[in-house]
């Protein structure tokens, strides 16, 4: 499994906490079945994203890893937080905070107060070539209460990422009712463990990736937690996906009957 969002590095925001947490980490990861890690860092304003300290830790974490045989791909990325100041720079540097300066960009949006010209940024974002990965929309209270929010990014090419803790419940019964919502739509493109530490917040995917096998397909998972986060590593397009459902109905010609009563308008 490839995971593509996860607070490895230690000592850059409220992951990990020290360089050993981020060596117990990355086996826990390991052990989990996870090959790929892109350490993503908060980068906001209580975090400054360096993508230089970035390298240099990855560097050191590395060494380390080989040395004791964890046999973990590390990759560099970040948890791009919707500030004025990161979309002007993201838009003038499109490779600092893409996962490996390959294009996939994970987005944060506020969890209150979104602004309706956000579907004018992700696409001034795709503008500047990037791909905008919306992180955890599962998790946003106010996309929790309207999840249509989504409808206009995910037809306009946004990507979906959906918390693994969210898929299994550790995120709270709001969140795990949205995730499945998401998923049964065919809506979601990725999971990834949004790992903080080896507690509260750990670096596991193999459950949530068994559970979305046992209830949508084991070709759905292996999508969400191989295929696609491996593009998104690589800098690749994404393979053919699902089709999405409840996305394009209205967009699909009615028959006489359907316009006679009226159809489902949004
Ligand atoms: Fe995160």
């Amino acid at each position: 499994m490839i995971d593509i969002h996860h607070h490895l590095l230690w000592g850059m925001d409220d992951g990990a906490s020290s360089l050993d947490n981020s060596v117990a980490m990355a086996k826990m990861a390991a052990a989990d079945g996870i090959t790929h890690v892109v350490c993503s860092p908060h980068a906001n304003g209580q975090y400054a994203y360096e993508p230089g300290i970035v390298a240099d830790k990855i560097q050191e974490l590395r060494q380390l890893l080989d040395s004791e045989n964890v046999g973990l791909k590390l990759g560099r990325g970040c948890d791009f937080h919707m500030s004025y100041e990161n979309i002007q720079e993201a838009k003038l540097d499109p490779q600092r905070y893409s996962i490996n300066g390959q294009g996939y960009l994970l987005v944060e949006v506020p969890d209150y107060g979104l602004p309706r010209g956000l579907t004018d940024i992700f696409y001034q974002l795709q503008l500047a070539g990037l791909t905008p990965i919306l992180t955890h929309p599962e998790r946003n209270p106010t996309l929790q209460s309207d999840p249509e929010r989504l409808i206009d990014w995910l037809r306009g090419g946004v990507l979906i990422q959906v918390t693994a803790g969210s898929v299994v419940g550790r995120m709270g019964k709001h969140a795990e009712r949205m995730a499945q919502s998401l998923l049964e739509k065919r809506w979601v493109h990725f999971l990834a463990t949004d790992a903080h530490n080896t507690s509260s917040r750990p670096p596991r995917m193999q459950e949530a990736l068994d559970l979305v096998a046992k209830r949508y397909g084991p070709d759905y998972a292996h999508l969400l937690c191989v295929s696609n986060p491996l593009a998104a590593f690589i800098g690749k397009p994404l393979p053919p996906q699902m089709e999405p459902l409840e996305l394009y109905e209205d967009l699909k010609p009615k028959s006489w009957w359907q316009r006679l009563v009226g159809g489902k308008d949004r």
